[in-house]
């Protein structure tokens, strides 16, 4: 690694592979930072359900892998006898999801005689950035916030973390797509929810800016998501008309981009941080972007956010983690095994 990353040296060409939740995708990453091809399938059946379904999700990974395989491969132009290595996400997520991948993984790299790393998912979108915006300026702060997860983690090079905060409830993505639902919308609700939110009053309802109020870098978003029940209550059950729809959106929006940016800025001051990171589904949020934009243009902090394929789960942040450690001569030996939670993981979260 050089910085946070990069610096293979070598010429290799490692197979990514992320199947931690519901999103089945496969990379073909060179030298820890060329991708050659990256493809996402996205498993639209949780739609139908308004959530994520374990079961149908670990199907659905079972039947597409090979596939994506064979087209990652073909549309990289390589064969599976060049790949140098196999990067697998291995923790956290859903077990029954991660064990796919893992089983494929350790499969292939028995067969072609080639290392297989696994990578823990959370620390891939800590680095996410990188594949587009380069070495990140060290520190950093990496501000991850997806349907699982809202961690706020100063990083001090490849492997080197603090955590600094995360929330004590449901993640931002979650408040996001409970709120959606609450309001009669689709899931995922975060995009509905973005989309809706410049149509509406963000001071139409004063709902709480969770935890603001208090020292440290923790979040907590179930009490906002009340606030938005017993504001709809009187209403009763959806349908309700756009215009209340809007405004429920905008003032929602309003509370949570308010509660992410003044927890970022206060870890940038904490740590002296010269970059901040993004990542997780949350990060392709538009007022977000907008917001920390604007806050980091003023402090000249670096702000470095992937485009929306990086920002959600994908295989080209763990092909680059997995060959970073690569080229410091890690690899996961026959014990490689699925981790549910973050915190039996093996990332340090002192
Ligand atoms: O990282 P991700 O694709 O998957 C995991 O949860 O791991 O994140 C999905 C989450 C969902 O909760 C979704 O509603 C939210 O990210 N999301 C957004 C936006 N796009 C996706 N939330 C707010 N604004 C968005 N534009
Ligand atoms: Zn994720």
């Amino acid at each position: 690694m050089s910085g946070a990353g990069g610096g293979a040296g070598v010429s290799d060409l490692v197979l990514g592979i992320e199947t931690s939740c519901d999103d089945t995708s496969v990379a073909v990453l060179e030298n820890g930072r060329t991708l050659r091809s990256h493809l996402i399938a996205a498993q639209d059946v949780h739609r139908l359900y308004g959530g994520i379904v374990p079961e149908l999700a670990s199907r659905a990974h079972l039947e597409l892998l090979p596939r994506l395989v064979a087209r990652a491969l073909e549309e990289a132009d390589v064969r599976p006898a060049d790949l140098t290595a196999i990067a697998v996400t291995h923790a956290p997520g859903l077990v029954g999801s991660l064990v796919v991948g893992l089983a494929f993984a350790k499969a292939w790299g028995a067969a072609l005689h080639v290392p297989v790393i696994g990578v823990n998912h959370i620390e891939a979108h800590l680095h996410s950035a990188s594949l587009e915006h380069g070495e990140s300026p060290l520190p950093a702060v990496a501000l991850i916030v997806s349907g699982g997860h809202t961690e706020l983690v100063e990083v001090k090079g490849l492997g080197l973390y603090r955590w600094l905060g995360a929330t004590l409830d449901d993640a931002a993505g979650e408040a996001y797509d409970k709120v959606a639902k609450r309001l009669g919308l689709g899931f995922p609700g975060g995009p509905i929810l973005d989309r809706l939110a410049p149509t509406g009053r963000a001071d139409a309802f004063s709902f709480p800016r969770p935890m603001l109020d208090r020292p440290g870098f923790d979040f907590s978003f179930s009490g906002l998501k009340t606030a938005v029940t017993v504001a709809l209550k009187e209403k009763g059950p959806p349908p309700y008309d756009d215009a209340l729809v809007a405004d429920v959106a905008a003032s929602f929006q309003a509370a949570v981009v308010e509660t992410l940016v003044a927890k970022s800025l206060r870890a940038i001051e904490h740590t002296g941080a010269r970059a901040l990171n993004l990542g997780g589904g949350v990060a392709c949020n538009r007022a977000l972007r907008a917001a920390l934009a604007d806050a980091c243009g003023r402090r000249d902090v670096a702000l470095r956010i992937p485009s929306p394929r990086l920002c959600a789960d994908n295989a080209a942040m763990i092909a680059q983690v997995g060959a970073w450690r690569l080229a410091r001569g890690e690899c996961s030996g026959p014990e490689l095994d699925a981790v549910a939670s973050l915190e039996a993981s093996g990332l340090p979260l002192g």
